[in-house]
């Protein structure tokens, strides 16, 4: 699909317009290195003159003095000249890249869910690390170069219409049928390109996967086909990029061609107008020389084209992402806060649909309420939708049906921030992020402290855990410092939400990790959240499930009874089975 999309991008439309937005901020650089490279240009136009008249000044025998500094001056500022524009110029690109990157990441963060799942996390990743880096070359080669050779092409160009407008008139003919054959073979380049990064997408995606499970790969004696695939995706990249490799050649003979072509014709043409007597030797030669001034500019095109048309298609990639709205962009905000503390429920579906995708149904019409202050307990066979209702809380799915109520508020009438800041969400396999203990910990309570940091980890068991680590709290987590186990991850997490102290407080299978010790602390935590925060824990263990205040049975995505322990347990068939079969008991 992404392909489609990069070949209809490939067919022209949008064109090099697409670069502007990744411009502007930086156009009065771009502006200055232009104008720097102009000037330069320039002063080429004025050298065969100086030397045009350094000569004459020869034949006749006059002073030389002053067209001799003239000229080493020239020579001299066209230097500098050159030196500033090219840092100014480089520096700009980076800015570039900087602002792209930039935007990139911050657009990356803020997805719709459902494009992580989608997407390769490698693949995202190689948008911001390699798709940029090609906008800088299309600034530097593409479009300031060009501009800059302008002051030259425009005024080769009118030298020659002075020295003999037929003359001219041809080369520019034969230069811009070689132009227009080149445009042909770019637009090519611009898909090529664009595939060939899409499959170094594809590879960093696969390659990140693998990785990441390394240990899975190895255990299961694995190495071998996950190297045959991975060498698989290098090849493809590597096809890709020679196909880019040949269509891009096909610039290069153009280019010559353009060049041998124009001076067969001019010498050609020219020899047969000095012999009709139009033009002199001497104007030939000159127009020659214009000519030759002419092709520079020309020769930049060319190169332009290429790295333009190889930009395109890397930018392509960019804007993809880029043109997914934000998870929050079409949000209809109705209320700033979430209403004061009242007799509403703190958490209310009503009537809920939902499935991933529209062939799909994973809830259906549910409907339940959780009185503020409450325990309340899912329960459900693997795959019945629990974690699924947690996530509509959260709002990293739209309903398709029905509304969700917190405090009273439809939760798509609130923005998701405020929502999400009034939550606190233990995820199943509650993974800890990048940075130190205090990080994780203090993620959705910045202000607290180290005191309270510690009392958390007390809570969860994890106190003398961390109290090991030289470093305590700022211990880093993950690949540089100390490695959690899937128990410790998770005992971590719900230190996390017990820290925010959340009016509304989701855990999904908190304890489906932990131990029979660490599970009964839990329990004891579980007792000591405050009265006033409400609690809907998806459960899986007797004892966490029997003290719930209400009990909510899923069974393929409807909820099939609601009701106590004991209440259940008259009512609900399925209810008996499942804390006979699958509600694990704990030792006390
Ligand atoms: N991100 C997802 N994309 C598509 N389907 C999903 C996704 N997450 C869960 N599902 C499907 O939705 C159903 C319910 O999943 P889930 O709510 O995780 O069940 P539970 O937590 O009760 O085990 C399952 O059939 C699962 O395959
Ligand atoms: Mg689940």
């Amino acid at each position: 699909m992404d392909l489609q999309r990069g070949r209809r991008g490939a067919d022209g439309r949008g064109g090099v317009r697409v670069l502007w937005p990744y411009v502007r901020e930086h156009r009065r650089l771009l502006g200055a290195a232009v104008v720097l490279s102009m000037a330069a240009g320039g002063l080429s136009l004025v050298q065969p003159v100086l030397v045009g008249r350094i000569i004459t000044a020869v034949g006749d025998g006059a002073p030389l003095d002053g067209l001799v500094w003239a000229l080493v001056g020239l020579l001299a500022v066209g230097a500098v000249l050159g030196t500033v524009e090219y840092y100014l110029l480089q520096r700009t690109a980076e800015s570039v890249v900087l602002t792209a990157r930039t935007e990139l990441i911050s657009h990356l963060l803020r997805l719709p869910m459902s494009e992580y799942r989608s997407r390769h996390v490698g693949d995202l990743v190689s948008r911001v690390a390699s798709d940029t880096t090609l906008l800088r070359a299309a600034l530097t080669d593409g479009l300031v170069e060009p501009l800059g050779g302008i002051l030259v092409l425009v005024g080769s160009l009118i030298a020659m219409m002075l020295l003999d407008p037929v003359l001219a008139v041809v080369t520019v003919l034969v230069v811009a049928i070689v132009v227009a054959a080149s445009l042909q073979v770019t637009r090519r380049l611009r898909a090529l390109t664009f595939e060939t990064q899409s499959r170094l997408g594809d590879l960093t995606g696969d390659l990140n996967q693998t990785l990441s499970a390394i240990s899975v790969v190895r255990a299961t004696g694995a190495t071998d086909r996950a190297q045959a695939r991975l060498g698989d995706r290098v090849r493809s990249a590597f096809d890709a990029g020679v196909r880019a490799a040949r269509s891009g050649s096909a610039i290069q003979p153009l280019r010559q061609i353009t060049g041998h072509a124009s001076l067969l014709v001019v010498l050609g043409v020219g020899g047969y107008r000095v012999a009709t007597g139009h033009l002199t030797v001497a104007e030939l030669v000159t127009f020659i020389l214009f000519m030759l001034l002419f092709m520079g500019p020309v020769n930049t095109a060319f190169t332009a084209v290429q790295s333009v048309a190889a930009a395109l298609g890397a930018l392509q990639r960019i804007t993809d992402i880029q043109q997914i709205s934000a998870e929050d962009a079409t949000d209809t905000i109705r209320h700033r806060q979430l209403p004061a503390p009242s007799e509403a429920p703190m958490l209310r579906f009503d009537g809920v649909r939902f499935g991933y995708r529209p062939d799909q149904l994973v809830l259906d019409s549910v409907s339940f309420a959780v009185v503020r202050g409450s325990r309340t307990a899912i329960v459900g066979l693997s795959g019945a939708g629990k974690s699924t209702i947690l996530a509509l809380v959260e709002r990293f799915y739209e309903v398709d049906h029905g509304r969700i109520d917190v405090a009273g508020a439809d939760i798509t009438d609130l923005p998701r921030s405020v929502l999400r800041s009034h939550l606190g969400y233990v995820e199943q396999n509650a993974p800890a992020v990048s940075g130190t203990v205090r990080d994780n910990l203090t993620l959705a309570a910045p202000a607290v402290t180290d005191e309270q940091c510690w009392t958390a980890l007390a809570t969860v068991n994890l106190r003398d855990r961390v109290a090991t680590e030289a470093e305590g709290l700022n211990t880093q987590i993950g690949e540089h410092g100390i490695r959690l186990s899937g128990g410790e991850r998770q005992r971590l997490a719900i230190a996390r939400a017990l820290l925010a102290r959340p009016p509304l407080l989701l855990l999904d299978e908190p304890t489906s990790s932990l131990d029979s010790r660490n599970e009964e602390i839990f329990q004891t935590a579980l007792e000591a959240i405050a009265p006033d925060q409400t609690v809907v824990i998806v459960a899986h263990r007797l004892a966490t499930v029997k003290n719930a205040d209400q009990i909510i049975v899923l069974d393929q995505g409807k909820v099939r009874a609601v009701g106590t322990h004991n209440e259940l347990l008259g009512t609900s068939e399925l209810y008996r089975e499942l804390a006979h079969h699958q509600l694990i008991g704990t030792p006390n």
